[in-house]
């Protein structure tokens, strides 16, 4: 079998991340799946026992470093003719020292940058390494993981400084790229997306006022961005989606 219906994950350890890759996996139109993270090796629910009829997963660790970043991007380049689907889904939005800011005197610069870091310039890194798979003729759909409070119109209960500050300019450098990909690369589209809720490391210590109904697994919302991915539409433009494929104001 040709390797040409390959997926990327990036952020392949994280709650969501491993859910695609596991449900990537239990796909057989994909020829292989490439997972990233930093981790060495790939979380158990992804190990040969649990898929052992899956296309091939390869797994390449990266610490994320913008070095790094470029190596993995050739690393990868060199795996798989080509991708159908690139899926980033690492970010942050607390650590064991900081959590989202309730008020201005929270806010601490060196913070504030590992959030920019991480969740605005590392996924347009991942974007730049894998530029060149991304061309005119080749269907590709790309999904980068946003959040819903990234919107500056839906902004009504302040808060959470960094994160949502973060995810704003994640979605206008993905709406730079995606007039960039219009031209030349017209057959991706690029979604920004948000997951709802989901029961993750990183939303765990916010969920106490979610209610259960709304708090969703994150095989749900892999199954969710997989089927809003698959019938996507290269149009040229950027679509800001909730997990319910439902568009979400900027
Ligand atoms: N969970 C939610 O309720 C929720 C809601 C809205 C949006 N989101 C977004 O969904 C995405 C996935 O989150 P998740 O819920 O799956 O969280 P998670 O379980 O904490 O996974 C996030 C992953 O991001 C990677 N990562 C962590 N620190 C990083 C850093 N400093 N730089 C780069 N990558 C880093 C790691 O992947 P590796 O270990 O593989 O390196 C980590 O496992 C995030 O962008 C998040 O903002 C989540």
């Amino acid at each position: 079998m040709s390797d040409n219906n390959s997926a990327l994950v990036i952020g392949a350890s994280g709650g969501i991340g491993t859910a695609l890759v596991q449900r990537l996996l239990a796909d057989p139109s994909y020829t292989s799946v490439i997972g990233i993270s930093r981790s060495a090796t790939p979380p158990a629910e992804c190990s040969p026992a649990e898929c052992s009829t899956a296309p091939r997963l390869r797994w390449l660790a990266c610490d994320g470093s913008p070095a790094a970043i470029s190596a993995t991007g050739v690393a990868i380049s060199e795996a798989v003719p080509q991708l159908s689907r690139i899926i980033i889904c690492s970010g942050i939005l607390h650590d064991a020292e900081h959590g989202p800011e309730k008020m201005l005197e929270q806010l601490d610069a060196d913070w504030m940058q590992a959030v920019l870091q991480a969740n605005s310039i590392t996924p347009m890194l991942w974007l730049r390494a894998v530029a060149a798979k991304l061309t005119r003729k080749q269907p590709c759909r790309i999904a980068v993981l946003s959040a819903r409070v990234g919107s500056i119109s839906d902004n009504q209960l302040g808060g959470w400084y960094s994160y949502r500050a973060s995810k704003a300019a994640l979605n206008m450098l993905l709406k730079t790229a995606a007039v960039e990909l219009a031209r030349r690369a017209p057959a991706s589209k690029l979604i920004a997306f948000h997951p709802g809720t989901t029961d993750t490391p990183l939303s765990r210590p916010f969920q106490s006022r979610v209610p259960s109904d709304k708090l969703f697994t994150p095989h749900f919302v892999a199954e969710r961005l997989l089927k809003i991915m698959h019938e996507a539409n290269a149009d040229g433009t950027l679509a800001y989606l909730d997990w319910d494929n439902k568009p979400i104001d900027w």
